[in-house]
Order: structure tokens, then sequence, then C-alpha cells
């Protein structure tokens, strides 16, 4: 039997959701709420219910819900959902307070609802290939990994700064590249065109010394997402955009030939309505985006007052959160 999904907010994001669900076999698209009206027609598009209320959504009894409205009324929208018996994909990052995200984790424990948050950069195919390179030993033992993600400022992000924004990204990434959470976090960053900070450079320690570093701006015409991962056998060149794996092995550059290219959202979506199908856990938990948020917070409050935050209770912890001990890496 397909599962029933509903989708609120329908933006630049929530409008990809509407689409892939609309095309999953095992999903039957229940409804599409969106205070924005013009969201209808894609709605007709795809032969889908509009709502101008998600409550009216939500009465239409979806058994999973994507939230894709700003990132400051996840939790409301979360909550409301969750009181509703569904189980929920929460747009990344999870919410924009430890308080609210917590409460949104809570009341999905207390509702027996699972909570996956999209980290669609999990499912990016660069990614998947990079991650068993490193945990075949290919690039020998990584002790830096270092994001660039950079592009043009967009005035829809009116609600967080980029660590909270972009940044949640990165967190996720190198945390789950070396499977274990960061110990400290440093960072600088400030604000020159938005409210929240718009440029930050993020240093991340982990275990032994291992180092995660990520430059973010808005500030930049051009933009760009690219990994740099320095083994001792041989260093890495991930394009999260074009989605490819290159590594230097110490004589030339070698198309690793590991990643078959897909669009990361389908992958994502079409997993996690597998994982509700199949009471299976989720890939990105909720827990997994709160600690992101953990990081990018305490990375706001380290440039804010020009030190190092450290987290003693993630010494040698896992990444993701979710794995069972005999899974850690
Ligand atoms: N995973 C990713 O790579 C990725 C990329 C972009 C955005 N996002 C996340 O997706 C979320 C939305 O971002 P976006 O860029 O699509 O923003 P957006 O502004 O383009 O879309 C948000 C939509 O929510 C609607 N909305 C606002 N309040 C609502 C309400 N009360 N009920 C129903 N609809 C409501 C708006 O009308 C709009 O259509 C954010 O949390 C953002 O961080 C994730």
């Amino acid at each position: 039997m397909a599962l029933r999904v509903g989708v609120i907010g329908a933006g630049s994001m929530g409008k990809h959701h509407v689409r892939i669900y609309s095309e999953l076999p095992t999903v039957e698209l229940v409804g599409v709420a969106d205070i924005d009206e013009s969201v209808a027609e894609l709605a007709a598009i795809h032969n889908v219910r509009f709502h101008k209320d998600y409550q009216e959504l939500l009465k239409q009894a979806p058994e999973l819900v994507s939230i894709a409205v700003p990132t400051s009324l996840h939790v409301e929208v979360a909550l409301a959902a969750l009181e509703a018996g569904c189980h929920l994909l929460i747009e990344k990052p999870i919410s924009n307070t430890l308080d609210s995200a917590g409460a949104i984790i809570e009341s999905a424990k207390e509702r027996g609802r699972k909570v996956f948050v999209g980290h669609v950069e999990r499912f990016n195919p660069a990614v998947i290939a990079l991650k068993d390179a490193i945990s075949s030993g290919k690039l020998g033992e990584v002790h830096s990994i270092s994001n660039l993600r950079v592009g043009a400022y967009n005035r829809r992000i009116f609600d967080t700064g980029i660590i909270l924004d972009l940044g949640s990204h990165d967190i996720d990434l190198i945390s789950y590249l070396y499977s274990r959470k960061a110990e400290a976090v440093f960072a600088l960053g400030a604000a020159k065109i938005h409210e929240y900070e718009d440029h930050a450079a993020i240093s991340l320690k982990f275990a032994q010394s291992a180092a995660g570093y990520i430059e973010l701006s808005w500030l930049s015409p051009y933009k760009v997402r690219k990994m740099f991962v320095v083994g001792t056998e041989h260093f890495g060149l991930v394009d999260l955009i074009q989605q490819s794996l290159i590594v230097y092995d110490g004589k030339d550059w070698v198309d690793t030939g590991l990643v078959e290219r897909d669009e990361p959202l389908k992958l994502e979506l079409a997993s996690l309505v597998e994982a509700v199908l199949n009471d299976q856990p989720p890939a990105v938990s909720g827990e997994d985006s709160l600690y992101t948020i953990q990081v990018a917070l305490a990375a706001i409050e380290s440039y804010s007052k020009g030190d190092a935050v450290h987290f003693p209770e993630h010494a040698n912890e896992p990444y993701p959160t979710a794995l069972n001990s005999n899974e850690r890496g």
C-alpha cells in the first residue's frame, strides 16, 4: 500500500518535494499546504489538493509530512503534525534553537513517530563515494577535511545566518565522514549584507587532532560547493555540484569511477518513504540535526566572543547518533 504523504511549505525547496513524491510509486500525495496561494498552480500541475492552512492538510490524515517552511517556523508546524499523528521529514536544519529542536524530538518520542531531517548532502552520490573511499582506507588516515560553500545571498533566507543555514550541511558532513562528533569549535564570522552573519570560517577539532574546516560566504558571486580531503595515502577532491570524486595518488589525479550521478533529494525521499513503510530508523535523525545545530550555535557563540567552545561530552562519541554499537566506525 502507498504511503499517504503531505508537503507543508512549497517554496524553492518544498516544490521539489512535491515533484518527487508525485513521481514515487510508493507514495500517495494527499495535499500541499502553503500560505502563498500561487502554490495552488503547482498543486494543480501535480494533480494534488492545495490548502492555504496546513491544519486542513493535516485533516487529510497523511502518515508522513515534509516540512519545508522557513526554519524558524519548523517547530510550530512539526508539533502540530506530530499531534496529528504524522511521521516527519523536516528540512535542515531541524530548527533554529536547541529548545525547539529538543521539543520536536521529545514529542516524536512520546508519540512513537519518526523524525527525519533533510541533510540532503548525505545522499549526494559523491559523498557516498567519498565515505566508501575513506571507510575502505583508500585515502589512508584522514586528518583534515575542508569544505568550501560559497555563493550569492538569496533574500528569502531571512531568519537565520549562514552558519545555521548552510554550515549545518558541512558540520553534518565532516562529522559523518569522521564518524565522530566534534570536540571543539572556533569560528570567525560577520554580517555585511544580512541581519545575521553572512560569511564565516569555522574550525572543528575531532579526536586524534583530526580537523574540519568550513568556509561559508553569501558574498561570493560565484557558487562553489567543494570538499578537500587530506589523507596520508591520497588527497581527495569532491565537487558536490558536479557530483565528482577525484583523488591525487602521489603522481596523478585519478577519477575513482565510484560516482553514479543521481538527484540527492530523490534518493533521500525514496529512502525515508521506505524507512517509514518498513519501520526502519531514519538515515538522518532528529538527534543528528540537533547535534549539528548545537555545533552551529556554538560557532556563532565562538565568533561573537572570540574564543573556542569545547564539547567535552563529545569525546569519542560516534556520529551519526543513531548508529548502534556494532555499526560504529
Ligand atoms: N536541504 C537543502 O539543501 C535545503 C535547501 C534550501 C532550503 N532548505 C530548507 O528548507 C526550508 C525552506 O527554505 P526555502 O529556501 O524553500 O524557503 P522558501 O521561502 O523558498 O519557501 C518556504 C515556503 O514556506 C511557505 N510558508 C511560510 N509560512 C508558512 C505557513 N505557516 N504554512 C505553510 N506554508 C508556509 C512560504 O510561502 C514559502 O512558499 C528552510 O528550513 C531551509 O533551511 C534546505
